[in-house]
């Protein structure tokens, strides 16, 4: 899909502006603080109606304002869609082609983002709550019923930690309550799996494409025990029973995907404590851009791709590997400070758009 044009009315430092984009490569240069990265966000925000940043809403919507808006055309496979999203203080109102949408999940599969931003590092970086967080999120996005499995998952773990606090202890509840626990656990083991499996279908090839490493794959790690195949609810039954006595000792659930990480690995190294900041930065680059092809695969669509500050870790060869491996098939919006870092065939090939204070100052067309 193509974001051909955007709105935006009162988000965070802007005011207003419009602006139409190019269906290959986008570049929004400006210093720094002057709105690049609230631009990407707000498409995000279009797509997805919250920010990919853990903030309060109200931080969306510029200072003083009662409101913001978002309004995007988009060209896809089939038709055009026009959406448009509005938040206030109170409530947020979404609508697609003019017609409001009650519910949030019929809004959110329309417009399919990939955003790679400087804080991503921390996945590679991080603890495994960050890449367990990372995990679902993408899941998410790709799978609706995903976030589902994931909230009644959730459910039954904090019921289930509740009651292994509690002074009394009535075995057939809880074995009721484990057995309900480990569906929605089996459920998220094999989502969780199946994906990541997809994943390393393309993410060698694109790694090797930009860093010229090989090897490169990610694992998807449960603790304890190995996960396989096998696991059904007979095993884990079983399982959870071996562990009972040290769970009531220690009142929590010791066992389930709350508890599992996601490791990269370039050769035999774990990246989390072997690569430098670029080769880790580039792995989870790797990995959003392996995603992409799962959405052409699972939707097919082609998502959006932006990329905040990719460049900054990066050297001069490896940023061409990179533009060249998206330039020519998918609608890309990239964000730098310095476009001289940025090979002259590309910059000729792409809609330029300098960014200062909330306002587009200058915007280059491809001729
Ligand atoms: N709700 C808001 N209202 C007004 N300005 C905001 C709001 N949220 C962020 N800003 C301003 O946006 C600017 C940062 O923009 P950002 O997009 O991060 O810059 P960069 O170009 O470096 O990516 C800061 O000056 C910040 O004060
Ligand atoms: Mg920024």
């Amino acid at each position: 899909m193509i974001l051909k044009d955007l709105k935006i009315v009162n988000f965070r430092n802007y005011r207003s502006l419009s602006l139409s984009f190019h269906p290959r490569v986008n570049i929004i240069y400006g210093e720094n603080g002057q709105g690049k990265s609230n631009l990407l966000e707000s498409i995000y925000v279009l797509g997805y109606t919250k920010s990919h940043r853990s903030v309060m809403e109200m931080a969306l919507i510029k200072d003083e304002e009662a409101f913001a808006k978002i309004t995007g055309t988009l060209q896809t496979n089939t038709v055009p869609k026009k959406m448009e999203i509005i938040l206030n203080k109170e409530h947020k109102k979404l609508k697609i082609d003019e017609h409001l949408l009650k519910k949030i999940s019929d809004y959110i599969s329309n417009l399919d983002v990939i955003i790679f931003y400087p804080e991503d590092l921390d996945i590679v970086k991080g603890s495994p709550s960050t890449r367990r967080k990372f995990i679902n999120t993408e899941i998410s996005g790709l799978q609706n019923v995903y976030y589902n499995v994931l909230t009644d998952y959730n459910k039954l773990l904090k019921m289930r930690n509740e009651y292994l606090k509690q002074p009394y202890f009535d075995e057939n509840y809880f074995s009721i309550l484990t057995k309900y626990f480990i569906e929605k656990a089996l459920l998220l083991y094999k989502m969780r799996n199946r994906f990541i499996e997809r994943i390393n279908e393309y993410v060698e090839p694109i790694y090797y494409h930009i860093m010229h490493m090989h090897d490169f794959r990610v694992f998807y790690k449960t603790e304890d025990v190995d996960f396989t195949d096998t696991y059904d609810l007979d095993i884990l039954q079983k399982y959870y029973e071996t562990i009972k006595q040290k769970e009531r000792l220690q009142k929590k659930t010791l066992f389930g995907p709350h508890r599992d990480d996601l490791l990269f690995f370039l050769g035999n190294k774990d990246m989390n404590s072997y690569a430098s900041q670029g080769q880790q930065r580039s792995a989870v680059l790797a990995f959003k851009l392996a995603e992409i092809e799962l959405y052409k695969r699972y939707k097919g669509e082609t998502p959006i791709l932006l990329l905040d500050d990719v460049f900054s870790e990066l050297d001069y060869m490896k940023r061409e590997n990179l533009i060249d491996y998206i330039s020519d098939h998918i609608q890309a919006i990239i964000t730098t400070t310095d476009l001289t870092s940025i090979k002259e065939e590309v910059l000729k090939k792409a809609k330029l758009i300098q960014i200062e204070n909330g306002k587009i100052i200058k915007q280059e067309e491809v001729i």
